[in-house]
């Protein structure tokens, strides 16, 4: 029954394209993933309370970054004009293999999704963080982290 072989054939042809478009869009690893801003969280990064972000900074991330100008790599790399710059390539700072194989920018969208959840962007991240869970101290700190930088990225 050769007709019926070539019908099965094609129909299994599709079954796998429609496979690998929907496997190629599922939240992954950043190195292999690119995670869309959704407009709900824009919208809250640009109406974001900085000084809120600025003092979770200080409280969750400023014991292992510094996010001043005139700073320097810490126990994790220098932040300042962290958004706009590809991953893992601040100078003098020992990256994890994992961070290097993201080759992304930072963005206001991997910077969300990784700060999100760390593991699920990065898993062999060498950053002890699990990750931000609610959406508007994670938009705060995004927005904060944004002001970080010689010519801030215009607002989503
Ligand atoms: C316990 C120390 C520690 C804390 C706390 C921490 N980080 Fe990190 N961070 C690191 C290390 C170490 C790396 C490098 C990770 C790697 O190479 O896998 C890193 C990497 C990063 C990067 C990637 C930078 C680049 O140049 O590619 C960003 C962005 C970042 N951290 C943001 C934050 C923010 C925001 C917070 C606070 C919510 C935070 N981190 C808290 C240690 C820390």
């Amino acid at each position: 029954m050769p007709r019926k072989t070539r019908i099965h054939a094609a129909t299994a042809l599709c079954m796998l394209s429609a496979l690998g478009t929907s496997a190629l869009a599922e939240p992954g690893p950043l190195a292999s993933y690119d995670p869309p801003l959704d407009p709900a969280f824009a919208k809250l990064i640009a109406s974001a309370d900085l000084d809120a972000g600025a003092r979770y900074f200080d409280r969750k991330c400023a014991q292992c970054h510094d996010g001043h100008k005139s700073g320097s790599n810490f126990k994790g790399p220098h932040l300042w004009n962290v958004m706009g710059r590809m991953a893992a390539t601040r100078e003098g700072f020992e990256f994890s293999p994992a961070m290097k194989a993201v080759k992304k920018k930072w963005t206001y969208a991997t910077l969300n999704y990784f700060l999100e959840e760390t593991a699920r962007a990065v898993p062999e991240r060498e950053m002890n963080l699990v990750g931000i869970t609610d959406d508007a101290t994670r938009a705060n700190l995004i927005a904060y982290l944004r002001t970080l930088g010689d010519a801030p990225a215009a607002l989503p």
